[in-house]
């Protein structure tokens, strides 16, 4: 079968005065539709970086520097930028942190999600409104006739990342890619707001990548996890087998030392620091903070290989499926 998203080998590189930086390297994953990813790893990873490449947001000095971005059978890597604008917006949907990203604060929610509606579809503006309406209440806000009226700021953090789901909703899209959209929130309209993602996922048949710090996050909603290391993937699996058996060292880093996971479950600090990418090490990124190394680890690059348990690990010192 088809995958509704298929990146093959992406690279991100910087073009920086000191030399060309390589923010994500030879990424390679795929997401069918209606599944949900969760993409996790330490600040600097690569993540949002990745996100964006996706949607081929990378502004300069970035730029895509290798590799495939495959959605519903077409490379929209290569896309003109008229062709993909089509394509942001209206079959994939971008959520971010702060909500002031995707809103405007000198519009009304209702002028700016009929804009958005208009830029897309030949509509009146009846039937906007009446869309924007059942958006609202697809997202739980209440009165949203009143609520069209109103301005950004008349609303509280938690409705407006909410407003912002609805206009991510606006356009039916297949794939919605949220980075750390619930960070500036306070603990329980998180978790209101990662329930309602989940379950509009579940209910329009969305696919979902969602970039988080929060292990409780990722374990709640995602059904796989991929993890990134400088800028790598570098373990791949299913969601529960890798919360209940992390084979990277670095994930079992990340993971390890978390009594449950409760709401606002950060992922662990690992002694060390991530390599600069402008000064990466050979071999293995993680090599020099890992504690299993052996000497081929420093040298060599190691690939992602299946495990017995049913991931996919890129660490000599696991034992792999032998093929
Ligand atoms: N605009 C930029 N210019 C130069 N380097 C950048 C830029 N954006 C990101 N990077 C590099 O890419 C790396 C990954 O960034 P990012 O994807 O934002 O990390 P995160 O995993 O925290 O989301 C950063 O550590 C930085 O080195
Ligand atoms: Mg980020």
């Amino acid at each position: 079968m088809e995958h509704l998203l298929d990146i093959k080998n992406l690279s991100v590189e910087f073009a920086l005065r000191t030399g060309n930086l390589c923010a994500v390297r030879d990424v390679s994953l795929s997401l069918d539709s209606g599944e949900r990813l969760g993409l996790v790893g330490e600040s600097g990873a690569g993540k949002s970086v990745l996100g964006f490449s996706i949607i081929n947001l990378i502004s300069k000095p970035g730029f895509i520097s290798g590799g495939e971005v495959i959605f519903k059978g077409d490379d929209i890597s290569k896309y003109s930028y008229e062709k993909m604008r089509r394509i942001r917006g209206n079959r994939i949907s971008m959520i971010f942190q702060d909500p002031m990203m995707t809103l405007n604060p000198v519009l009304t929610v209702g002028t700016q999600m009929k804009e958005t509606l208009k830029a897309h579809m030949k509509i009146s503006d009846k039937e906007a409104t009446e869309i924007c309406i059942d958006k609202l209440k697809k997202v739980y806000i209440p009165s949203p006739e009143k609520r069209l009226e109103q301005y950004p700021h008349e609303f509280s953090g938690g409705m407006r990342q909410r407003i912002v789901v609805a206009i991510s909703l606006l356009t039916n899209p297949n794939l919605i890619i949220a980075d750390e959209p619930t960070t500036a929130l306070d603990v329980t309209i998180q978790a209101e707001i990662m329930d309602l993602l989940l379950e509009l996922c579940e209910t329009e048949n969305m696919g979902l990548i969602l970039i988080t710090h929060d292990l409780a996050v990722v374990s709640e909603v995602t059904q796989r996890i991929a993890v990134l290391y400088a800028g790598r993937v570098v373990e791949i699996g299913p969601t529960e087998t890798i919360i209940a058996n992390p084979q990277h060292p670095y994930t079992q880093g990340l993971i390890k030392a978390l009594p449950e996971c409760a709401p606002g479950t950060r992922l662990n600090q690992i002694p060390g620091m991530m390599p600069s990418l402008k000064d990466m090490p050979d071999g293995c990124p993680f090599s020099p903070r890992c504690e299993f190394k052996s000497p081929r680890c420093e040298s060599e690059i190691p690939p992602l290989r299946e495990t017995i348990s049913g991931g996919f690990v890129a660490c000599f010192e696991r034992e792999v499926k032998r093929g």
